[in-house]
């Protein structure tokens, strides 16, 4: 009875606090020590399909059309090396084992204004899959109540008899609430205890074991799209409706790429992508960065974002990849596992298209 009742009070607690945020003005503070994550048996979880065909056939597709966007491609089905290693640094060192791409929440939770409520434990993800071992890699918005205020998550978190690694990092504006152009960013690695992140994410879910990947290299652009785009368009070009999935991680090892570090959150609406451009900060960073996300050349309609990588650096450059801004020195090396499926979670009830680069 005594427990019993302490579950309804918390229940309770949590209510009201969730009616406090949904009644909070932006500016206004909230206990962040309190803040409850998304309960996964309470949200919409939805897993389609992937089309999977060979690896040696998409070498021979990317092979074919990367060079369209890239002086000098090589592309191979191999073993992947150890991405335990540098510059990788992930926190398993493979990408293998039952891979799939699980996209979390979206771009509504974030705009036009956040939704406090969705802050999610990987985790509890993991374990409310059945999944360990696992590695979950790739970008997503990282946990604020960690940092304060509103964050990259470059997400590289391993998880073995529920023993959790814990690689992930995120990237602040700095000094907070500098205006546009003048502030620079701040890249942290998270604690092992800390495993939560915010409104939206794409992830890479495997075993994190050692097997079969598809390496790619692209050294000077000669073409507009950008890496991953061109990866992505290649693909849907030959495969047209059947909708092919890779996750993983691409070290730029030279030349330089634009990246955006989100400031903390609008306190006005952000409603369109011109406003959205306006309210992002953009920065010039440097190689060598690594960086870990996916790609999906459809959207199976999940309301997917097709793409999403975010990078980090040992010099601390890092933030969500755009392109690159030096075609003639540009040097790529990436390698993505094939995913035989896509789980959709908490997928926003009303959507939009705003915020999705
Ligand atoms: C929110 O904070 C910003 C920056 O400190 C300030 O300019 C703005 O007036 C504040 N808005 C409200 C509604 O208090
Ligand atoms: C936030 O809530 C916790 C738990 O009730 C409490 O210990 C802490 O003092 C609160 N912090 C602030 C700043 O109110
Ligand atoms: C992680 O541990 C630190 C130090 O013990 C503690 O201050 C912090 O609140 C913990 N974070 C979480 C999310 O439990
Ligand atoms: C990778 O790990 C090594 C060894 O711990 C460390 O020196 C290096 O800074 C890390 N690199 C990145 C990109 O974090």
């Amino acid at each position: 009875m005594y427990r019993l009742s302490c579950i309804l009070l918390n229940v309770f607690v949590y209510y009201i606090i969730y009616l406090d945020c949904a009644a909070l003005g932006e500016n206004d503070t909230i206990n962040v020590s309190m803040a409850a994550s998304v309960d996964y048996s309470k949200v919409p979880f939805n897993e389609k399909p992937l089309y999977t065909p060979p690896l040696e056939e998409i070498v021979d597709v990317l092979s074919r059309r990367l060079p369209a966007t890239f002086e000098h491609v090589e592309v191979s089905a191999e073993d992947c090396p150890d991405l335990t290693q540098q510059p990788f640094n992930l926190s398993a060192p493979g990408l293998a084992g039952d891979a799939k791409l699980v996209e979390l929440g979206g771009p509504p939770y974030l705009l036009p204004r956040v939704r406090r409520d969705r802050l999610y434990d990987l985790a509890a993800l993991l374990r409310h899959l059945r999944r360990d071992p696992a590695l979950l890699a790739g970008a997503g918005a990282g946990p604020w109540p960690h940092a304060g205020v509103n964050c990259e998550g470059i997400i590289n978190l391993y998880v073995n008899e529920g023993q959790v690694t814990q690689g992930s990092r995120i990237v602040t504006v700095e000094p907070v609430g500098a205006p546009k152009g003048s502030g620079g960013y701040l890249q942290r690695q998270l604690p092992s205890n800390e495993t939560r992140t915010a409104l939206l994410g794409n992830y890479l879910l495997s075993e994190g074991k050692p097997g079969k990947v598809i390496k790619v290299v692209a050294k000077k652009r000669i073409g507009e799209s950008n890496f991953i785009t061109a990866i992505r368009e290649a693909l849907k070009e030959h495969y047209g409706d059947k909708v092919v999935g890779l996750g993983g991680a691409f070290v730029l090892r030279a030349g330089r790429v634009k990246h955006h570090v989100m400031p903390d959150f609008s306190a006005t609406p952000v409603r369109t992508d011109a406003e959205v451009d306006a309210w992002l900060h953009y920065f010039d960073m440097r190689a060598p960065i690594t960086h870990v996300g996916t790609l999906v050349s459809g959207d199976l309609g999940l309301d997917l974002r097709v793409q999403h990588f975010h990078g980090f650096s040992q010099h601390g450059d890092g933030g969500h990849y755009h392109y690159d801004t030096t075609p003639g020195e540009v040097h790529y090396e990436g390698y993505f596992a094939l995913a035989g499926s896509v789980v959709r979670v908490d997928a926003p009830a009303e959507t939009h298209a705003v915020g999705r680069d």
